[in-house]
């Protein structure tokens, strides 16, 4: 037997380590469709409670809208259920183009790439548009989907430090003999909670000759005065070269993603980008529901203008509560509660009563770690900080995101650090009491001491500063 008692053994440890060191996650059954109020049992074979939902990306509470059911069901009759071969090789339906022109009418922008995901989006944009004498400059926070694509690229890869626009331009100058540069960010940040300042990374860019992409996936359809995205909000409409967003947060919620910007960027991925060449596109039902969508949102603010006004209310009371806020402005609202257990329990206690929040990803927040806090959007989500080890985490070898990664300046901001000590734990190849001052920290000054190969940017392998 090729699985053998052996091979499950370890399995079983890796698991066992993953619920001992907290981070072991278990998902809740949604009994009802996506909105506010939901049906929910947890533990699983629980009875349903009924519960406020703070952890979805619904921000628009579009996704069981009946005009968008009605314009999905249309679709469905219309365009049937599947498209069964991937784009390139089959031809696509009209109401795929029909998606993409109205997508780049809607972000201003020149064309549009419609993906499966904007995981996909993220994951094959970089490779399609650079080579490895160009350079991709990030925010240290981005999403762990561009951390991917950025892995997958070949071209050589630096961070700035969270929205330093002094610390990025000096990224800028350093690299300033690279063939292309661009330069990598959130427009709203997920865990964050705070927006990018396009307005001024978009002026460095021009005065550096490099190129900006901004993934807003946590923007578009609600941010800026017609919820055109961070672009509009910082008056930058047509200077960012490549959006990256999804359909599957604020636009309905169901799936999908897309790279939209440059007409050339998006011709390069149209021919090399592997998720869009290799995947099936957007389900027809998707697109004709995503479609509906830009209509609603098209026609009025008046959903958008409601999220901003919840999010003022929901701010203000959290603050006359004596709950301490990241500042912002932008729906996702971090709360910080400053300490582990605090954070673990806070939640709990909500998700007793009838019609209380529902919270979530306690339960992930590893052992040992300090809280840094939580968020919470109206509405939508209330969360730990800790997902920032989530998004930072990169796939082991073999991996399809890890099949090729890219030549990095630095390996690891402290974030990324942390999240190594955390798949150490979680392969059973740290103990969990040590931390960073146990095996971890004498494995790492014994890094330090290797000598290193002449040539080589990275000092010791951390960010050049
Ligand atoms: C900033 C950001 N980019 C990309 C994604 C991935 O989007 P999708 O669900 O379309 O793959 C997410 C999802 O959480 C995200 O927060």
């Amino acid at each position: 037997m090729a699985y053998s008692e052996k091979t499950r053994g370890i399995y079983q440890g890796q698991l066992k380590a993953l619920e001992e060191a907290g981070i072991f996650k278990l998902e809740r059954y949604i009994h009802s469709p996506q909105a506010a109020d939901i049906e929910v049992e947890f533990p699983a074979g629980s009875p349903l409670k009924k519960v406020i939902n703070m952890c979805s990306n619904n921000y628009l509470g579009l996704s069981s809208h009946p005009d968008v059911l009605e314009a999905a069901r249309e679709g469905l009759e219309t365009r049937g259920y599947g498209m069964s071969s991937v784009r390139f090789i089959c031809g696509t339906q009209d109401i795929h183009h029909e998606l993409e022109r109205r997508v780049t009418e809607f972000l201003g922008t020149e064309d549009t790439l419609l993906f499966p995901s904007c995981m996909d989006a993220n994951a094959g944009v970089f490779e399609a548009i650079l080579t490895k004498d160009d350079i991709m400059i990030s925010d240290r926070l981005v999403h762990a989907s561009l951390i991917d694509g950025i892995r997958l690229c070949g071209a050589i890869h630096d961070t700035y430090k969270h929205s330093d626009m002094a610390h990025l331009e000096s990224k800028l100058r350093l690299h300033a003999d690279k063939r292309l540069k661009i330069v990598i960010t959130d427009g709203v940040f997920s865990m964050d909670g705070d927006a990018a300042r396009v307005d001024e990374m978009v002026a460095l860019c021009e005065k550096h000759d490099a190129m900006i992409l901004v993934d807003d996936s946590h923007a578009t359809g609600f941010i800026g005065k017609t919820g055109r995205g961070t672009h509009e909000k910082c008056g930058v409409m047509g200077k960012i070269d490549v959006i990256t967003t999804t359909f599957g947060k604020a636009l309905g919620g169901a799936s999908g993603g897309c790279v939209s910007g440059r007409r050339e960027l998006v011709e390069m991925c149209r021919q090399r980008a592997r998720p869009y060449l290799f995947s099936n596109t957007i389900a027809p039902v998707v697109v004709a529901g995503v479609l509906k969508v830009l209509e609603i949102l098209s026609a009025t603010t008046e959903r958008r203008d409601k999220l901003e006004r919840n999010t003022a209310y929901w701010r203000k009371g959290l603050s006359e509560a004596g709950f301490i806020l990241k500042e912002g402005d932008t729906p996702i609202v971090p709360v910080m509660l400053f300490n582990a257990k605090l954070s673990k329990d806070f939640p709990e206690r909500f998700t007793m009563t009838a019609s209380t929040p529902l919270v979530s990803s306690s339960r992930s927040f590893p052992k040992g770690r300090p809280a840094y806090g939580r968020r919470y959007r109206p509405g939508t989500r209330f969360i730990t900080w800790t997902k920032r080890w989530m998004r930072l985490s990169r796939p082991g070898k073999g991996s399809r995101y890890s099949a090729r990664p890219s030549r990095r300046l630095s390996t690891g901001t402290a974030c990324e650090g942390r999240h190594r000590a955390d798949r150490r734990l979680r392969e059973g190849r740290d103990d969990p009491g040590h931390g960073r001052r146990g095996r971890l920290g004498e494995n790492r000054r014994a890094r330090r001491e290797r000598p290193r190969p002449a040539g080589r940017l990275s000092g010791r392998g951390r960010d050049l500063e």
